[in-house]
Order: C-alpha cells, then structure tokens, then sequence
C-alpha cells in the first residue's frame, strides 16, 4: 500500500525516478545493436539506456555512431533513439523497458499518445551459411495498439559508419520497392582500418521499404535540413543531394491514423566485396554466391525477415533452456549476452573469383587485443560455443590455418599462432608475430578432435593427418618441459617449465592418442599427467593446487584440464579436480578469482572453463561472480572478458580490463558443452 501511494505520488508530481527503466534480465555493459561482422558492430552501453533517444550508438570501440529514430506521434516528433541535440519543438521520449535474448536487444518507450519498441535484432544462424554471412542486421520499429491517431516513423544514419567522416560519398538505388542508401569512404586502401578499427573501404548501407501499409519517403542531405523538414512535415521530399560533412541518409515511413499495432523495418549494414586478403587470394562474403550485388542483398534480407525472426525465436530458446538446464538462469543470462559478441567477430567467405561454396572458409578477428586473423588460441577459447551450436565453424576456421602451415611459406615444427597481424589480412604469420609453441600444437589437435566428435566427421582429422602427426610429435619431445614460451595468457610473458603448458602437453597428447587410436600417445599423456599432479611436479608440496611454474608459486588457474573433462579422457586423476575445486574458492578475491595468485585480474574465458571441470559450490561461486561482473553497472564497453577481482591501483573490483567485444565469449558455453553437443539442428 505504501509503497503504491509513494508511486503514485511521484508520477503526480513527474519525479524522474517515477519513470525508472525496468531491465530484463539484467543491465549489460552494452547492448548490441547491429552486431554482425568485426566491422558492424554497433552498441550502447547499458547505462545510456534510461537516455536513449539522447544517447548514440558506439562502435565496439567507443566511438560514436550516427544512427537516430525519430516519431512523429499525433502530431508531436519525439526523439527515441541516437539524438543529442534535437531540432527545436522535438520532446524526448520515455525509456520503460530494456530486454535482452541471444539474437535480439529491444527497448520500450513512451511516446505521448502511443508506446513503442525498438528491436536490434542480428540474427545468429550457425547452420544458415545465407543468412549468417549476410551483413545486416535489423531495427523494427514498432508501434503498440492504442488510442488512434497518426504515427510517422523517421531514422537516418551518417558518414560515421564509412570510418571517415569527413571525406565520404554516398548513393541511393531502388529495386522494386526496396530503397538502398550506400556511403563509402573516398580514396582509401582496400582492406585498409581507421585509428578506431573501421573499414575505410566497402559501404555503410541502410534500407528500407513500404511496411505494413506505410508510404516511404526518403532524403539525403545536411542533416539538420533533413530532419527539419521532418519534423515541419511528414514525409521526406525525395531530395539525395550531394554528400556533406554533415550529411545523413533518411527514410520516413508515413502509417497515416491506426490503433492496432503496426511495425516498419530497416536494414543497416556494413558490406565489402572484397572481403578478405587470404594469401593472394581475395575472398568476399558466402551471400555473395547467391547477391553479387550489395543493394539486392539488403532487398533479400528484408524479403528474410519473418524466417529470420522465426528462427530466432527457436534460437533464442534453445540458448536459454541450454543455459538453465545446465546451471541456471544466471547462467542463461551470461550466454544470452555472449552469442551475438562471437559470432558477430566471425565472417563467413568463399573466393571472390570462382564464387565456389565448396571452399567455404570462416575468420574470426582478434578484436581490440591486437587485431591478428585466425588466432589459434582465440579460436580455442571460442570452441565450445561451435561445440554445442555450429561444429563446422571449427573446420571452417582451422582449414585455412592448416593450409598455411602445410604451405612452404611457414617452416616450423609447431602450430602456427596466428594467419596475419591485422584482419583482414590473412597474409601468413609474421616472423615477427606472436608464438605459443605448445600452447598452439596442443589447441590444433583439440579442436579437431572437437570437431570429429561433435560431427562425427572424420575429414578434418584425415585431411591434415600428416601435420597432426607433426604437432603430437613436437609436444611428444618439448611438452613436459617446455622451454621459455609464451602461453595463452601472453600478459604474463615468456616463462619456462609453466605448469599449464604441461598440462595441455598432457591433454593434448591424450586427445591426439584418442582421435588417431593410437595406445602409446594416450600412455604418454596420462604418465604426464601423473607427474604433474601426483607426484607435485606442478603442483604445491601437498598437492592441493597446480602452479604457474614448476616448483615455483603462486598457484594458478588451471584451465586447460578442460579438453580432459569434455572428451572424459581420464588424463588427470580425480582428485585433481575435487582438489582444485576445494582449492579455488580460498583465493576468491572480492570479484572473483583471479588468473594466478599474483595478478589482481580474471578472465571470464577462462573462469568458464574452470568452471566445468568443478563442482557444487566453486561451479556456482564461478557463475555467480561472473554474473554480478555482468550486471554491476561498472562498466560501458561491449563484453570485456578480463576485469579487475580486486582493487588496484584507481580500479575497483569488477571493473572490465582493456578488452571489448573480443569473439572469445564461446568459452563461456564450456558448461554448457558438457551436456551435448551440435544440439542447434
Ligand atoms: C572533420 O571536419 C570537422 C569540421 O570541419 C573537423 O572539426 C574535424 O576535425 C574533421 N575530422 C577529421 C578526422 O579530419
Ligand atoms: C592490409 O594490407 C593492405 C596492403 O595490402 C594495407 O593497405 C592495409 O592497411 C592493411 N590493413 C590493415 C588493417 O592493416
Ligand atoms: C624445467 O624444470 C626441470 C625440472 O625441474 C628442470 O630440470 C629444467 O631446468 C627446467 N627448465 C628451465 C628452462 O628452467
Ligand atoms: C571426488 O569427489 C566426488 C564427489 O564428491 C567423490 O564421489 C569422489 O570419491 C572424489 N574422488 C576422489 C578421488 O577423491
Ligand atoms: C546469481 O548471480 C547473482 C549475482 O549477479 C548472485 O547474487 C546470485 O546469488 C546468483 N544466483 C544463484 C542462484 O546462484
């Protein structure tokens, strides 16, 4: 009773909090927006939401992006999304609702007469090679049944999205009833970036076309003349004069007078025939095979919309019964959130001369760690989302990694680190570059045991059984001791002897025994892996924990048992692992535990697959930290999986480390992974 009244006494008298933002299930960092391709990636932070119509969009980033919607509603424009200086007489609407699934960001506003959403939706169709290569991603606007009167719709976006604003060029195309703006960046490099990862080449494109009974109109020009004359008017003027520094492309749906519930969508996007610099040979986008042309690709993606839309429903489900069949909905929450980050860091290719789907390949960008193309170990971070969803993606990815490393361009004995400094240049590995010799040679043969028993397909593992060989071999004469080296986590520089690098040697060679049949690899392995825990090679005097180096404390987080516990290899004892898992909730700082004892930051990658290789309770400590590191309202960048577990220095407990948007999110499915596998059909 008491707190209605208090309620109701606030809304009386328009106190802000009277209109707080509701968020479902929780308030991310930032929410995607259009996330498809390491260069559509759009967002907003979480804490920009309650301010969306004055809030804009950012690239992963942080930069900004100019994408706006604007309502006319009954006569009176407000602003709902993207707008910080609103032309004269335009009202701010009211943010109430902010929900999140896998595929979808959709937020409520109030608008006077009327109430709308707003759904970012980027479809993730692991099996759908058409519809995940294509990069658009959707905004439906839609308008809730209500009291009858007039609603036009507006959007536009800008120069922004080429990565150059200030030296741009745009174009506008129809095809039946589909209108297509492009804006390119002028005289620059193909497959060139800006300071800010943009592509400097291929086009920014929004489109759109007549939607439930709407009438289209659209304009090009300054941006203050074009929404001008939206909001003096209704309709656009059909103007595409020439580019400006200030300029913005625009569509206005015009819905006349209705009370039911009507919607209208855009498609923005990011697209670049030549795709991928892949060693000599350009590839472009798998959509290519079927749209050679970037206007009647937008026009079929919004042709797919209501298959699109159906397929995540499904999709959107299943990652949210996986998540709370295996651990519940906090777990669900934290996958909900990951999905769109890693696929949309993956684009899907196929060679832009013979268009030949046969050699379908996959690259994924390191984003904002350094920009490499096919990091082995990013790849492996990643693999237990393809593990549960799409499989394929592991050959699609690996295939051109193992075709280099076959080639006479690179002459080691071990897994190679990565296939070039900067996406989307897939060049060859840099003499200069990162290499992780073990950690590598170990992650190459894991993944294709992923693969082979996530799919039951052998191909992978015959196809490049000469280099399996290879690599099992050099983890054979250098993997109990491996020489000064970096790992996985390359912030911790060259050490020898590190007891993690032994325990994917071990695992590693299991894993290759099994995979190829072959006893005397899978004896290596576990002898290994006796040493290491039983006889306190790599561990405390009382074995009650790994180190970071033989012999040598502080403990650490020993993640690569994980591969042991998903393919039950038996490599390491039990007690390893009802050991650890007693062992890591005493070094639990205030926001989770750390990578090692002498480091004030985790990694969620890598508390992910800690977490399901524990049980009972350090499970749950894991997913709950990760969590509350989620939803803790401390942070603004897309998805950072390295924060802060402890104060340091001017960092607070569950501050996010440098990361963002980092496709490495798949890791956070290892849990998940243990209940099955390629469950997406
Ligand atoms: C773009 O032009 C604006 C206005 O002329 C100027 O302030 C800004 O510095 C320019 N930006 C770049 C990146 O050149
Ligand atoms: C990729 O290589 C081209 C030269 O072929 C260069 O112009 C471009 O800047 C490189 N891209 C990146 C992101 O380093
Ligand atoms: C690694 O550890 C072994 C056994 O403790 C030792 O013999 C070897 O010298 C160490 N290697 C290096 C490079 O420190
Ligand atoms: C490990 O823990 C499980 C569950 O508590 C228990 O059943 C098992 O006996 C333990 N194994 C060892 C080797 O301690
Ligand atoms: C879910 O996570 C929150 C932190 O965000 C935590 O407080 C809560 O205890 C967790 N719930 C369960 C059931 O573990």
């Amino acid at each position: 009773m008491h707190a209605l009244l208090t309620t109701l006494a606030a809304l009386a008298v328009g106190l802000p909090w009277a209109h707080a933002t509701s968020y479902d299930p929780l308030k991310p960092p930032s929410y995607p927006l259009a996330v498809r391709s390491p260069y559509l990636s759009a967002w907003i932070p979480g804490n920009d939401v309650e301010s969306l119509p004055t809030s804009q969009a950012q690239f992963w980033a942080g930069n900004n992006l100019g994408w706006t919607v604007f309502a006319r509603v009954n006569g009176d424009v407000y602003s709902l999304f993207g707008v910080p200086d609103a032309p004269a007489g335009v009202k701010t609407a009211t943010v109430t609702e902010a929900t999140y699934t896998s595929t979808h960001s959709i937020f409520t506003v109030e608008a006077g007469a009327r109430t709308l959403t707003l759904d970012f939706f980027s479809p993730v169709s692991p099996k759908n090679y058409l519809r995940q290569s294509l990069p658009f991603s959707y905004l439906t606007v839609t308008v809730q049944d209500g009291i009858a009167c007039a609603v036009q719709i507006y959007s536009d976006i800008d120069n922004t999205w080429t990565g150059q604003s200030n030296h741009s060029s745009w174009s506008y195309s129809a095809k039946d009833d589909t209108q297509v703006f492009q804006i390119s960046a002028k005289d620059t490099a193909t497959f060139s970036e800006n300071a800010d990862g943009q592509a400097l080449w291929g086009s920014a494109v929004y489109a759109s076309r007549p939607w439930a009974g709407s009438s289209l109109s659209t304009a090009s020009g300054p941006g203050s003349a074009v929404r001008g004359r939206f909001v003096s008017h209704s309709t656009l003027t059909g103007t595409h004069a020439d580019w400006t520094t200030d300029g913005v492309v625009a569509f206005v749906h015009d819905l006349d007078t209705f009370s039911d519930t009507r919607t209208v969508t855009f498609a923005v996007g990011h697209a670049r025939e030549e795709a991928i610099n892949y060693l000599g040979a350009t590839q472009t986008g798998y959509y290519r095979s079927k749209f050679s042309d970037t206007a009647d690709a937008a026009s079929y993606f919004l042709d797919d919309y209501t298959l699109a839309q159906l397929e995540s429903n499904e999709f959107d489900k299943l990652v949210s019964n996986t998540g709370d069949a295996a651990y519940g909905s906090n777990y669900s929450d934290i996958l909900a959130l990951s999905v769109r980050q890693v696929y949309g860091g993956i684009e899907l290719t196929i060679p832009d001369e013979s268009l030949d789907t046969s050699e379908t390949r996959a690259f994924i960008k390191e984003i904002s760690s350094d920009g490499n193309i096919n990091t082995v170990d990013v790849i492996y971070a990643t693999f237990p989302i393809f593990y549960v969803l799409s499989p394929d993606y592991i050959k699609l990815l690996l295939s051109p990694i193992f075709d280099y490393m076959g080639s006479s361009a690179y002459d080691q004995k071990y897994a190679v680190h990565d296939l070039g400094e900067h996406y989307p240049n897939a060049t060859g590995h840099l003499p200069s570059g990162e290499s992780m010799p073990i950690e590598e040679s170990g992650n190459v043969i894991i993944l294709t045991y992923a693969y082979q028993k996530a799919t039951g397909s052998g191909d992978l593992a015959t196809t490049y059984a000469a280099q399996l060989e290879q690599y099992a071999t050099y983890l054979n004469e250098n993997g109990l001791y491996p020489a000064a080296q970096l790992s996985l986590n390359d912030a911790l520089g060259a050490l020898a002897n590190q007891t993690n690098l032994g325990i994917k040697a071990a695992v590693g060679l299991t894993t290759y025994g099994t995979l190829t049949g072959q006893q005397k690899y899978i004896a290596t392995g576990k002898d290994w892996a006796d040493k290491i825990w039983t006889d306190h090679l790599g561990t405390d005097e009382q074995g009650t924990h790994f180190l970071l180096q033989y012999g040598t404390p502080p403990w650490f987080l020993a993640f690569n048992q994980y591969a042991d516990i998903l393919f039950d290899l038996n490599a390491f004892p039990e007690e390893s692992f009802n050991a650890t898992g007693e062992f890591y909730p005493t070094v639990r700082a205030a926001a989770g535990v750390p990578l090692d004892g002498s480091v004030g930051w985790g990694q969620t990658n890598w508390q992910g697959f800690v977490a399901a290789t524990v049980d009972g309770d350090a499970r749950e400590m894991f997913i709950s930290d990760m969590h509350s590191y989620i939803s803790n309202g401390l942070n603004t960048a897309p998805f950072s999986d390295r924060y802060w577990v402890q104060t340091s220095g001017s960092n607070s407990p569950g501050e996010a480390y440098a990361f963002r948007a980092r496709p490495t999110l798949g890791s956070h499915f290892a849990l998940a992974a243990l209940r099955g596998a390629n469950t997406w059909l």
